[in-house]
Order: C-alpha cells, then structure tokens, then sequence
C-alpha cells in the first residue's frame, strides 16, 4: 500500500526535473494537446475566480492569469509551492501560490470560485473522493470543474514498435484492476490506474454531472513523428458542472 506522505516527497525530489521537462521546448504534451483542451473547456475566464488545483510550477496559472483570471495555485508539494511563487511572481501579480492538500479541506470558503482546472493531478492522487468532494464545495453552482488525465484505456501500457521504432500498437490487459504503479518520467512518482468508470461514479457521488469529453490530439497538423497520437490518445480532458446546473 502506498503512502502519501511518500508520494509527496516524490513530487518534492521530481520538482526541478519537471519543471526543466515543461519549460525546455520539446513538451509537446502540453503545450499542443493539454493546455489547449484545457483552456477550450474552461471558455471565457477573464474577470474570474480559477483554482489551479494541482498546479506544478504554475505554467497554466500563468496562462490563465494571461487570459485575465484571477487565479489562485495550490499544490501540496513544497518544491512545487517554491518554484511557482519563483515563476509566477516575476510574470503576474493577479496569481497567488499556496500550499495546500487537496485530500484534505481547502482553505476556502463555499463557493469561492468560478472555475477549477485541474491539470493531470486526478490520477497521481492516492483518494479522490475528498478531492472532488472539496471542488464541489469551493466551486459556484454555475461554476465548471476541468480536468485533465493520461487515458485510463491506454496509458499503462508501452508500445510494440518495428525495427526501426516505429509505434505499431499497445497491448492492452487488464484494464479494469484498480492499482498504483511508479512513473519514472522526471524521476519516480507514483501513478494510481483507475478505469473510466471509476471517474465518472466518482464525479456522480460528489455532485457533478460530466458535460463534455474529449480525447485530445495535438493541435498542430498531423506530423509523422506524432502521427501515432492520433491513432492512440494518450489524455482525456473532462468538463463537470455541479449538478443541477448541467444544461
Ligand atoms: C503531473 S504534476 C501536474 C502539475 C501541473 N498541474 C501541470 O500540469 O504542470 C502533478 C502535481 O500534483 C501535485 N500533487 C500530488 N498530490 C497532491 C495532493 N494531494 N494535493 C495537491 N497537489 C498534489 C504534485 O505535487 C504535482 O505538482
């Protein structure tokens, strides 16, 4: 069974490596498929409340703070925190960075916030219940909670490639055993595999209803190099209102 006070420290010692992976230029992932997905979902932000919950080093609060939000950054990692304010503090002063939990209660009032983003943190959590049970608090009833996370269906599972590397197919097997496994992207975190299904009754128990879906590809002409994206997504982008709200 895994800790989370582990999980953290993980998060603590991957900081620097991932934060050098997102700014160095070859992030396609992203810069051409995430943030793009995200930003759509979320529409119009200018003028507004957003929570980055999850935010890293504060990249997509900074976009969003760009596009007029005014946001606030949460992470519970304190490498995270750091490198955020250090970011975010020379580009914008409508940002304000704090160190936060999302498994426990926010440090905000009911209905605090127009928008919530979540950007690929859902599936790097050990218990979402909490989490969303949280978002659904701190968001209005007419607010939108957007999310981002590697595609249940795919992401677990590696390529076969040709000899000369090119990506034939994933062989994937059990998909639906709920389990955590480490990533060794920037260094080891640990990732927890959940089907769709879990998402969606998570959502549903917590109040939200999911109003749109996407699996995104890169938001570039379709390039040999990335061709196999399109054949095989490797994200999925959610939209959720609170209930009641959804049209
Ligand atoms: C894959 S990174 C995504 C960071 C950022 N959203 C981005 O897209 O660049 C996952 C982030 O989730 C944070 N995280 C993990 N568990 C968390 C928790 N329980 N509460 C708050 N943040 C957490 C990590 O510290 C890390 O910054």
């Amino acid at each position: 069974m895994s800790d989370p006070g582990e999980d953290l420290e993980l998060w603590n010692a991957a900081a620097e490596r991932y934060e050098e992976i997102l700014t160095e230029g070859s992030d396609w992932r992203q810069g051409l498929v995430l943030r793009p997905a995200i930003l759509e979902f979320l529409g119009n932000v200018g003028g507004q409340e957003v929570l980055d919950a999850g935010s890293g080093p504060g990249l997509l609060s900074i976009e969003l703070a760009r596009q007029g939000a005014r946001v606030t950054a949460v992470d519970a990692s304190e490498r995270m925190v750091t490198l955020a304010r250090q970011r975010v503090s020379a580009q914008s002063e409508a940002i304000t960075v704090l160190q936060a939990d999302l498994c426990c209660e926010l440090p905000f009032q009911n209905d605090a916030f127009d928008a919530i983003a979540c950007n690929m943190v859902l599936m790097d959590i050990r218990e979402i219940d909490t989490v969303l049970a949280e978002f659904c608090r701190v968001l209005r009833p007419s607010g939108r909670l957007v999310f981002s996370i590697t595609h249940p269906c795919f992401f677990m599972w590696f390529w076969e490639k040709d000899e000369a590397g090119n990506e034939l197919f994933k062989p994937v097997d059990d998909y639906l055993t709920i389990r955590s496994d480490m990533n060794e992207f920037w260094g080891p975190t640990r990732h927890y595999h959940r089907p769709l299904t879990y998402y969606f009754a998570k959502l549903h128990s917590a109040g939200f209803l999911v109003d749109d879906f996407v699996e995104p590809v890169p938001a570039c002409s379709r390039t040999p190099e990335l061709e196999h994206v399109w054949r095989v997504p490797d994200f999925v982008v959610m939209r959720a209102l609170p209930r009641g709200r959804a049209t």
